[in-house]
């Protein structure tokens, strides 16, 4: 899955051409013999029990990842990273990595025009631009030195295709044999606690993919507030990730870029029959129809701001069966398996799965889904729910499962399938004090129940009498009419509020 490169373990190795590695012509390299940015070591696998959803072993390459593929990487000394320590940690730069820099994402709805235009060119320079580093492999193990057996089955493939597939490869089913069905019940980063720490990784790897292909370190992902309510797709215009196609429905407009685009990872039937991987051919334009799953009318509006608070409330970060059945769970209900606040229920798609499901094409399918740019924003802000919850709560390491999660989701297991290996409970941080990137975000402010707005408007409704009619009193005795203007915003406010909340009240029971 990646490049020879990798297998450099002395850092400072002669290189044909350059001889020694320009890194390492610094005086205190020179004199003490080694670069300083990290060594060789062996990797350790997680090998606590996992849950019973997978009953197999040694039938999938991503048991115990990476080992199936490699024993030994690149461990980076203090600000350095990459598979070769060439690199700097995220909010980091300079020659020695000891320059911090701010990689702060934003509200793309806040963006300027130009900052949007900057930003979707940037994903289109992703889509086209080769990974300087990461080949994928396109068959299994057992295949992967090819059919003469010296041709190892790995090819190059764009840095946006890359995240496309990395998140591919850790939902496909285990392939089992010829003519048997592939085994489904098997997903490295959903459906468990890894959930949220796999995606921030995901997304953390793509951001320094494109800091890197742009020449700048502070290049920050925004995110969508898809908790907005209603059915529109506010991001959904050429400006930004793509208008609907006035000529069909389920497509992007041709003013926007994101309609040149082409899938990877859509061919299914092959992978579960011939036992194939993904690979780099892209196939069709990307498919959306925001709202309009007519079939299943809840997918057909976006999560209300209160969701976001509501799941925010929750104490508990996961709870046995740390599965999508999981109750009372943080996780599961941010995932979107539980109702917002908490409670497990099979016909519910809440928050991050029903802001998937309500885009009806390319970006609802999971296997498929990161091929709409959507799935970069809709998951930026997931994380940044998730980063809100880590740093109110402020929890601990403790609370995510040792054992007993799906496979792929305890809290040592290496996540797959990323090169170096970086396990779960690396990313179940703060992001701003740990990760080196934060948040611009404003979280909604709590609305009242139907109890409390009364008694608000019985409590405002005396106030208003009283000041009113001390007003009126002084008024009336000072003869002055500018102290009863200055009320008229006051009522005004008092009564949007109140048919705003009515609204939607309305609204939510003639859906579901
Ligand atoms: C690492 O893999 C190599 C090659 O398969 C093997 O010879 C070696 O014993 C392994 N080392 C460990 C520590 O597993
Ligand atoms: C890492 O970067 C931080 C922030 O600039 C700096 O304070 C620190 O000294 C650096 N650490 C090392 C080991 O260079
Ligand atoms: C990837 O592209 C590079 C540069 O074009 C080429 O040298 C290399 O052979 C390619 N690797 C694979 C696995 O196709
Ligand atoms: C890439 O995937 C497609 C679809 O499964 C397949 O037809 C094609 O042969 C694959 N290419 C390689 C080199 O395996
Ligand atoms: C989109 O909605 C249609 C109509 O309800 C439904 O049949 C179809 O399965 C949906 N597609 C996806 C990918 O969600």
């Amino acid at each position: 899955m990646w490049r020879a490169g990798l297998l450099v373990v002395t850092l400072c190795a002669p290189l044909t051409l350059a001889q020694f590695p320009r890194v390492c012509m610094s005086p205190e390299v020179l004199r003490s013999g080694q670069s300083g940015r990290g060594q060789c070591v062996a990797i350790s696998a997680d090998n606590m029990r996992y849950g019973p959803q997978y009953p197999y072993t040694g039938r999938d390459d991503r048991e115990m990842w990476p080992l199936r593929f490699f024993n030994r990487t690149c461990q980076c000394n203090g600000n350095f990273s990459g598979f070769d320590c060439g690199k700097c940690k995220h909010g980091l730069t300079g020659p020695n990595c000891d320059q911090s820099v701010p990689v702060v994402r934003k509200n793309i709805m806040d963006m300027s025009q130009v900052e949007k235009q900057n930003f979707v060119n940037a994903l289109d320079q992703a889509k086209r631009t080769t990974h300087p580093d990461l080949v994928i492999v396109i068959r299994r193990y057992p295949e992967v030195f090819g059919p003469d057996g010296n041709t190892p089955q790995f090819e190059n493939i764009s840095i946006y295709n890359y995240f496309v597939w990395s998140h591919y490869y850790s939902v496909s089913n285990t392939y089992l044999g010829p003519d048997q069905p592939t085994f489904e019940s098997i997903d490295f980063s959903h459906e468990g606690p890894g959930f949220v720490t796999w995606h921030r990784f995901h997304l953390l790897q793509l951001e320094k993919d494109m800091q890197n292909m742009l020449g700048n370190p502070t290049f920050a992902l925004p995110y969508w507030n898809f908790a907005i309510g209603g059915s529109e797709c506010d991001i959904c215009t050429d400006d930004l990730m793509g208008a609907r196609s006035s000529f069909d429905l389920n497509s992007i407009s041709s003013n926007s870029l994101f309609s040149q685009w082409r899938v990877v990872c859509e061919s299914v039937e092959d992978y579960d029959t011939l036992g194939t991987i993904c690979n780099s051919t892209e196939t069709a334009p990307i498919r959306r129809n925001p709202a309009g799953n007519v079939a299943r009318p809840m997918v057909q509006r976006l999560p209300e701001p209160k969701d976001v608070l509501d799941c925010l409330e929750l104490k508990t970060f996961d709870t046995p069966p740390f599965y999508s059945t999981s109750s009372e769970s943080f996780r599961n209900t941010i995932e979107g398996y539980s109702a917002p606040q908490g409670a497990y229920d099979p016909v519910i798609r809440s928050l991050h799965n029903l802001a998937h499901l309500f885009l009806n094409g390319t970006g609802g399918q999971t296997h498929l889904s990161p091929n709409d740019p959507i799935f970069v924003l809709l998951h930026t802000f997931t994380d940044a729910i998730f980063d809100e919850w880590l740093s109110r709560h402020q929890p601990g390491q403790v609370v995510y499962p040792e054992e007993n999660a799906p496979i792929g989701h305890n809290r040592r297991f290496n996540m797959v399938p990323f090169w170096p290996p970086v396990t779960n409970a690396e990313m179940f941080v703060v992001a701003p004090a740990n990760l080196g990137y934060s948040y611009e975000v404003e979280w909604p402010s709590p609305s009242f129940t139907l109890s409390e707005i009364i008694t608000i408007a019985i409590v405002g409704a005396v106030i208003v009498v009283t000041v009113v009619g001390g007003i009126i009193a002084c008024a009336l005795r000072a003869r002055s009419y500018r102290s009863s203007e200055a009320l008229e915003p006051l009522l005004g406010e008092t009564f949007r509020r109140y048919s705003e909340d009515d609204r939607r009240l309305d609204k939510s029971q003639s859906v579901v």
